[in-house]
């Protein structure tokens, strides 16, 4: 039996190069997502008349409530649906061009859009509008699940949490800079909604012209591509230091594993035993996180505001100070992520959110008859964001890199985010009605569902924290039920072909 090197025990180091490569990458795509998950709020009166106004230039009359209406959801809940279709594309375009060519390839979702929706008004067509919010969400399903990718394969282990908590970081800042740049006398208006929604293109240009500069990721040139020069020249830079031959045996190590399963497709990987419950995990994780009605609180927020005597135009800035609330709560995360453990900040997150949804269901019941509840009901809000960004918001991204193998992690975030977009694109169609139906009960149900996630994730998913990715496949092993023959069996089954030798050789490293 081989063993993992004690040395890989060593503290990796938070170099210069680690972190310019986070930064250019989250805010060249993560910050996409957010941003335009929060732009399109504020402009919404200025851009309903812009659509009124070109319906009735063509057809010579007004547009009617229930088509206005109907347009206007449409422009909103395609861009949850163009993610879902950039999740699809996850896996054929890393395995394709690389984590940082994907992520360059991707501007183009980016940089048109961009332009687009700054010239809509000019050309008077809404219709711009909403294709290129279906583009925009290809760029943000992609970025939402390369970065992670990326940054997780280049982070040495001792800091892989902390960095990949980074990216949920940008979507927390670019929701924040759209709540920013919305307010009314800055570009929420009349004459800037075209330039609001533009900005989305700038760091896209940004990332465009530093990312080339930096390296492609090391486990990807070793592993896919075979070339371990460049896989080593990279993690040099990485590392800032030399000698990095324990690294690149740790990958080797799991290279050798990984020739018995080959590149797994998203078919395989759902029957594939020996991955059963990682996968089981990340769809409990991934639905836990959208359905618990995050983007439903921050739709629901303004009219508990103005009911709490918040005047209207004060709203937006209360709007502010959640996001602010928002990217604060985030950045803690990213600070405790790697000393206090993935699992801690899961299960507490979930139990916040759990606690502060009940609490708003009790407050926007009683808000018509004590005239301090609706003030309760603020708080429950900004608790709920609070609990939502320590864990729900940001670990299961760092969860998914964690769960699978090079040979699997392509597929798992191909189901990670394809899971993540229908549930919030879900959440969007439905939580009007449900609003409608339930009234105040509705957020019962988000509580619910946080608390399933929670008792879900407090029996089934292990800590990841300081494992190294083989480490935690063995963890889930036992999980599947499989021991090494079994788990040989499975292997051959899905490659009959293989040679026995390497078969043994990836028995021998998977369970030690
Ligand atoms: C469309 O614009 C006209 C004129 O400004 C207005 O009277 C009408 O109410 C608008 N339609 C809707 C559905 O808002």
């Amino acid at each position: 039996m081989e063993k993992v090197p004690e040395s890989v025990e060593q503290k990796g180091k938070l170099t210069l190069m680690l972190v310019l490569v986070t930064l250019i990458s989250t805010f060249g795509s993560s910050f996409q997502y957010g941003y335009n998950v929060a732009s399109i709020n504020s402009p919404t009166p200025f851009m309903k008349e812009f659509y009124n106004q070109t319906y009735s230039s063509r057809t010579g009359q007004y547009a009617s409530e229930s088509i206005l209406v109907m347009l206007w959801s449409f422009t909103v809940s395609v861009f949850p649906l163009g993610g879902f279709v950039g999740s699809l594309l996850v896996a054929p375009l890393v395995n394709c061009f690389g984590r940082k060519g994907t992520l360059l390839f991707n501007n183009v979702f980016s940089i048109i859009p961009a332009i687009m929706m700054g010239c809509s008004e000019l050309a008077g067509s809404f219709e711009i509008i909403i294709v290129a919010r279906f583009l925009i969400g290809i760029c943000a399903g992609l970025s939402s699940n390369v970065v992670p990718m990326y940054l997780g394969e280049m982070s040495p282990k001792n800091l892989r949490g902390a960095i990949g908590v980074v990216p949920q970081l940008f979507i927390t800042i670019g929701i924040l800079m759209a709540q920013i740049f919305g307010i009314r006398n800055v570009l929420g208006n009349h004459k800037g909604w075209t330039v609001l929604l533009a900005v989305t293109g700038i760091p896209a240009v940004l990332q465009l012209i530093f990312l080339p500069f930096f390296p492609e990721s090391p486990r990807y040139c070793l592993i896919q591509k075979g070339d371990e020069e460049k896989a080593r020249k990279g993690l040099k830079r990485l590392r800032g230091c030399e000698n990095v031959d324990v690294e690149i045996e740790e990958m080797r190590l799991e290279d050798h594993s990984e020739k018995a399963e080959g590149q797994l497709t998203v078919l395989n990987l759902c029957s594939f035993r020996p991955l059963r419950w990682q996968l089981i995990s990340i769809i409990a994780m991934n639905m836990g996180q959208q359905l618990s009605g995050i983007n439903a609180v921050y739709y629901y927020a303004d009219s508990i505001y103005s009911s709490a005597g918040v005047e209207d135009s004060s709203v937006q800035y209360v709007t502010v100070g959640t996001g602010s609330v928002n990217v604060v709560m985030t950045m803690l995360a990213a600070l405790i992520v790697d000393a206090l453990g993935r699992r801690i900040l899961l299960l507490t997150g979930f139990g916040i959110c759990f606690i502060a949804c009940a609490m708003l269901t009790m407050a926007l019941k009683l808000q018509e008859s004590i005239s301090w509840m609706p003030y309760l009901s603020i708080a429950c809000v900004v608790v709920f964001v609070i609990g939502h960004a320590i864990g729900p918001s940001p670990i299961p991204y760092v969860v998914t890199t964690e769960m699978f193998r090079q040979s699997s992690r392509p597929a798992a975030f191909m189901v990670a985010g394809s899971v993540h977009w229908l549930s919030n694109f879900t959440v969007g169609l439905i939580f009007p009605y449900l609003e409608k139906g339930l009234g105040p009960y509705s957020f019962i149900i988000f509580g619910v569902i946080s608390l399933l996630t929670l008792i879900y994730i407090y029996f089934i998913v292990p800590e990841t924290k300081n494992k190294t990715f083989l480490e935690v496949s063995q963890i889930m092993a036992k999980r599947n039920g499989l021991e090494a023959c079994t788990d040989s069996k499975e292997i051959h089954s899905l490659n009959p072909g293989l040679p026995v030798v390497v078969e043994e050789a990836a028995i021998n490293a998977t369970t030690f």
